[in-house]
């Protein structure tokens, strides 16, 4: 049976993403399109129905972002949202003005027509997040207005001949606290769908389409020993076996027993064929001497590049040739890259090393290009790989390099993975782990004079780092329990011989980044 799917257009909105999980979380697929995606492009996914995204813009700016006017004519049913809703209404030929009282922030929608399929099950009043100026003065004809606020219009309907339905405020935000039952209504009451897509049968037509493409075909994958690499090659695996080699490289600024144990978990507990590197001599090498973190991050991605290269080159000596490449590209990294006016900034592109370059023409197999990562995670779960490696915080691709300020030593990585297990083992017996986006420690240069006993000692600084996030983007500091920070502090003070003195980050993202650089 062919996946059903709900296409959205992005006209710009910071929510875009938010409608797409708000319908996935119903068991439907969606994906995000540019505005500007052409009308075979949409056709051809054969849509069970279309969202057009809000967006900052005004119909009306000479650079409004538009889509095809002729997804009006699809016999597939329409949800305009925001901006969505003034381009419906300004291309089937109604009217759009600059919003006499420009309306932001929480408002009241008063629902008109209860009989509308968009509002059922749902009550009269409903708390809405709205955020736009303009607003629709006169209806194209066959509409009419089923919801409005105490200065506007909110939701318009075109049920018998066009199928169309749009709202002024955004029910994808949890601002709009019954937003979700709104959703529904488009995706089930309106729209039909069957809400069949759950990992287990994400796994199973991925896990098909895998084995059908490769054939007898040979795999490489590079494994970081995070989440989405894990699941990535768990998946190939599970749909070809020993035709997937795994590649892990030791940078020499992995935490503590990292090398051990990422190979441990991925050959005993998961089973996959893992060929590990240990370069970090090579990596330091490079490392010396530099201080300067863009210079750090340029010489470990060339450096990985160089050895997984030199893996790639020899495995393929070995089995006949290599085919594919298996990256855990994420739907994020996806659509921020496809986006015409999409989520605001391209934070991660420099963050992916597994944009490898290599030499040999490798095909690109990206299993969980479809996902967020929270889908991921409950692939994985389908696919019971253990809650430890699921549940792990995100760690940098260039890791200690750009949490050690100043030169990278071998003396200072090993001072820093001392540190850093310790904060890691706090949080994680003071049961916090699971609920905090990241938290790890930082080798600041800086020197200070402390006592230790009857001794003077003049020693390194580390600073405890631990957010709250979503995804990365922007970070909240986490207000960890003083019993934690008192525990964390002395620990390391008392253990790690080279550090005599602990800060706390107190900084949110922005201003601040997360990691320190
Ligand atoms: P910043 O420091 O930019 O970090 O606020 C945002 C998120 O990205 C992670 N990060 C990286 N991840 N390769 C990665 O795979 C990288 O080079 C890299 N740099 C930062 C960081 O840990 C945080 O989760």
């Amino acid at each position: 049976m062919a996946t059903q799917t709900i296409v959205i257009l992005d006209f710009g909105s910071q929510y875009t993403q938010l409608i797409a999980r708000r319908i996935r979380e119903q068991n439907v697929f969606s994906v995000v399109l540019p505005c500007t995606a052409p009308i075979a492009e949409i056709q051809a996914l054969q849509p069970l129905g279309i969202v057009l995204s809000g967006g900052p813009s005004s119909v009306y700016d000479a650079d409004a972002p538009a889509a095809d006017p002729k997804i009006l004519e699809m016999d597939v049913p329409v949800l305009g949202i925001c901006y969505g809703l003034h381009f419906i209404v300004h291309h089937l030929g109604g009217k759009v003005r600059s919003g006499v009282k420009r309306e932001y922030g929480h408002a009241e929608v008063t629902v008109e027509d209860g009989a509308s399929p968009l509002f059922a099950g749902l009550p009269a009043t409903l708390a809405v997040w709205m955020s736009h100026g303009d607003e629709a003065l006169e209806l194209p004809a066959g509409f009419h207005r089923i919801a409005h606020t105490a200065n506007a219009l909110a939701g318009i309907e075109s049920a018998e001949h066009r199928r169309i339905w749009a709202v002024q405020f955004h029910p994808e935000v949890h601002h709009t606290p019954l937003g979700s039952q709104l959703i529904k209504n488009f995706v089930f009451g309106i729209c039909e769908a069957r809400g069949d897509w759950t990992p287990a049968r994400f796994i199973e037509t991925t896990v098909a389409a895998i084995r059908e493409k490769v054939g007898k075909g040979q795999v490489i994958c590079g494994l970081s020993g995070g989440v989405d690499s894990s699941v990535a090659a768990v998946l190939v695996h599970k749909a070809i076996g020993n035709q997937l080699t795994c590649i892990f490289v030791n940078n020499g600024v992995l935490r503590k027993n990292e090398f051990e144990s990422v190979q441990k978990n991925m050959r005993d507990r998961l089973g996959l064929k893992v060929v590990a590197v240990d370069a970090s001599e090579r990596f330091l090498r490079q490392l010396a001497g530099v201080t300067d973190p863009e210079i750090k991050r340029k010489r470990i991605g060339a450096e990985f590049i160089a050895v997984f290269d030199d893996e790639a080159a020899r495995i393929a000596k070995e089995s006949g040739g290599v085919d594919w490449l298996v990256q855990g590209t994420l739907y994020p990294d996806v659509i921020e890259s496809s986006s015409v006016k999409g989520p605001s900034q391209t934070i991660k592109s420099h963050h992916n090393v597994g944009g490898l370059p290599l030499g040999m023409k490798l095909k690109l197999i990206e299993p969980l290009r479809d996902l967020f990562k929270d889908e991921v995670r409950r692939i994985g779960r389908d696919l019971q790989m253990p809650e430890e490696i699921l549940g792990r915080q995100p760690f940098p691709g260039p890791g200690l390099a750009v949490r050690i300020l100043g030169e990278v030593t071998p003396e200072r990585v090993a001072l820093l993975q001392e540190a850093d297990e310790i904060v890691v083992a706090e949080i994680k017996s003071a049961g916090l782990y699971s609920s905090i986006w990241q938290s790890f420690a930082v080798l600041l240069p800086v020197m200070s004079v402390g006592v230790m006993g009857d001794q003077r000692t003049y020693a390194y600084t580390a600073a405890v780092r631990a957010v709250h996030s979503e995804d990365g983007m922007t970070a909240d500091w986490t207000p960890l329990p003083y019993e934690v920070l008192k525990r964390i502090s002395s620990r390391i003070v008392n253990e790690v011989r080279g550090i005599n003195r602990v800060v706390y980050d107190i900084t949110s993202k922005p201003p601040g980044t997360i990691e320190w650089e």
